[in-house]
């Protein structure tokens, strides 16, 4: 399932060994089939509450309680899902590396996911009793792409075939994850909560891999512009930023679908229930139950998207796409910014949410990126100026070759600023065999 070849290569990997916040990292050089899966919960809580819903001030369940337990299973198992469906997808890359540096970053992602897996397998069997067992079963039978038997999400049956994609997906659709396990970790279900928790910290680095990855792709593009003069840099091998705005608007709007319709009874149940919290649950300053609280949300009313108060519970899905959009948006603004340090006259932009979407509201209709509603003719005549068309697609496979020099990158992408742990940018991450 993970990585195609590679398994004789020394790969210099952190493997978690413990929840202390100084020191729960290792760093060495492991054969990828040696890397051990921990199992990590964070450190309990003594008399943990649970902080929402209808339960609230009363103590965390230790086991999980008859009347969740379908519910609470659907999630562990969904969630799980996703983790080894990433590795799968992203199982060739290793074969066009822009350098060692990469490829190491690219294992890290690929074996702390595969650890995911088998935390939230381990939720299923210690808790589950048979039917955990057999879900978890499942969850090793399904992959990425099959036919007969895919991955749950939409989103995780797409291959990921060059690295550009790759950093957009780490940037993207790992922090769709971040925020999924955000909300889980507000969960009464005390396993879970502390399961997500320490997963949050290894999904850091995730997040990093795609936002230094897209970063160090502008700053090579606004080189090559520089010295090249010209907005067009492909013919010099570089990446043009209205390709990466394209790849940018596909990769927001796929992983803006995972979070689900803007109106749900299912979040609503969840919440009431206990059994998922908002994002950063106890920042919130709310009544925590939100019995007649109201939440604006973007609606779409013959034809035109404008703002609603609904009653909160109903739209916690769209309360944490906020959330997200908001992360999202510190990363376009640190890109920007070394636009700007070039002087150069470009600003990335997240499209609309109605964009390019397929689940909601918004996924019987066309929007341009700037939301307005268009017919599909309009669409079609424009879809090629909005999301990656088939030049752009064969660019970035013209640049896809493997750099394995140590210290050396392909030209369309810049160094990063410094190493992994302190190694210098040189070192020889990857021994390969
Ligand atoms: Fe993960
Ligand atoms: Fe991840």
């Amino acid at each position: 399932m993970g990585p195609s070849d590679f398994m004789n290569s020394d790969v210099y990997l952190r493997t978690a060994i413990s929840v202390e916040s100084n020191g729960w990292a290792h760093f060495d050089k492991v054969k990828m089939p040696d890397y051990r899966w921990g199992i990590f919960l964070a450190k309990p809580e003594g008399n943990r509450k649970i902080s929402f819903g209808l339960h609230m001030g009363e103590p965390v369940w230790q086991e999980v309680p008859g009347e969740h337990r379908s519910t609470l299973r659907r999630l562990i198992v969904t969630q799980g899902d996703t983790e080894p469906a990433s590795v799968e997808q992203q199982r060739l890359l290793g074969h066009t590396c822009p350098s060692l540096y990469d490829l190491r970053n690219l294992f890290q992602v690929n074996i702390e996911e595969g650890r995911h897996l088998w935390a939230m397998a381990y939720l299923l069997h210690a808790y589950f009793g048979r039917d955990g067992r057999e879900e978890a079963d499942q969850l090793l039978e399904r992959r990425s792409g099959d036919i007969d038997k895919p991955r749950i999400l939409g989103a995780f049956n797409e291959s990921t075939t060059d690295w550009l994609s790759y950093f957009m997906f780490t940037f993207f659709t790992d922090r769709d994850g971040k925020f999924q396990l955000a909300a889980l970790a507000e969960s009464a279900f005390d396993p879970l909560a502390r399961t997500c928790r320490f997963m949050l910290t290894e999904e850091a680095h995730h997040m990093f891999v795609g936002d230094t990855g897209i970063q160090r792709v502008i700053q090579r593009t606004c080189e090559l512009m520089i010295s090249k003069d010209t907005d067009n840099i492909a013919p010099y091998g570089g990446i043009n930023l209205d390709t990466i705005q394209r790849y940018l608007n596909f990769h927001f709007a796929i992983s803006l679908d995972l979070f689900g319709s803007e109106i749900s009874t299912n979040a609503a149940n969840y919440f009431t229930s206990g059994i998922k919290g908002r994002y950063k649950e106890d920042k919130i300053d709310d009544n925590h139950v939100l019995s007649n609280l109201a939440y604006n949300v973007f609606k779409l009313e013959s034809g035109k998207i404008s703002t609603s108060a609904e009653p909160a519970l109903t739209v916690l899905n769209e309360r944490l796409r906020d959330d997200y959009i908001e992360d999202c948006n510190k990363g376009i603004y640190r890109w920007n910014k070394t636009i700007r340090e070039h002087n150069i006259n470009f600003t990335l932009q997240l499209p609309n949410r109605a964009f390019g979407r397929s689940i909601g509201q918004y996924r019987n209709n066309r929007f341009t990126p700037d939301g307005a509603l268009i017919s599909t003719t309009d669409w079609n005549n424009m879809k090629n100026t909005w999301l990656p068309n088939k030049s752009d697609q064969n660019h970035i496979k013209s640049l896809m070759q493997k750099v394995v020099e140590p210290g050396a990158f392909a030209g369309w992408i810049a160094p990063p600023r410094r190493g992994i742990n302190g190694q210098p940018i040189s070192f020889k991450y990857v021994r390969l065999s």
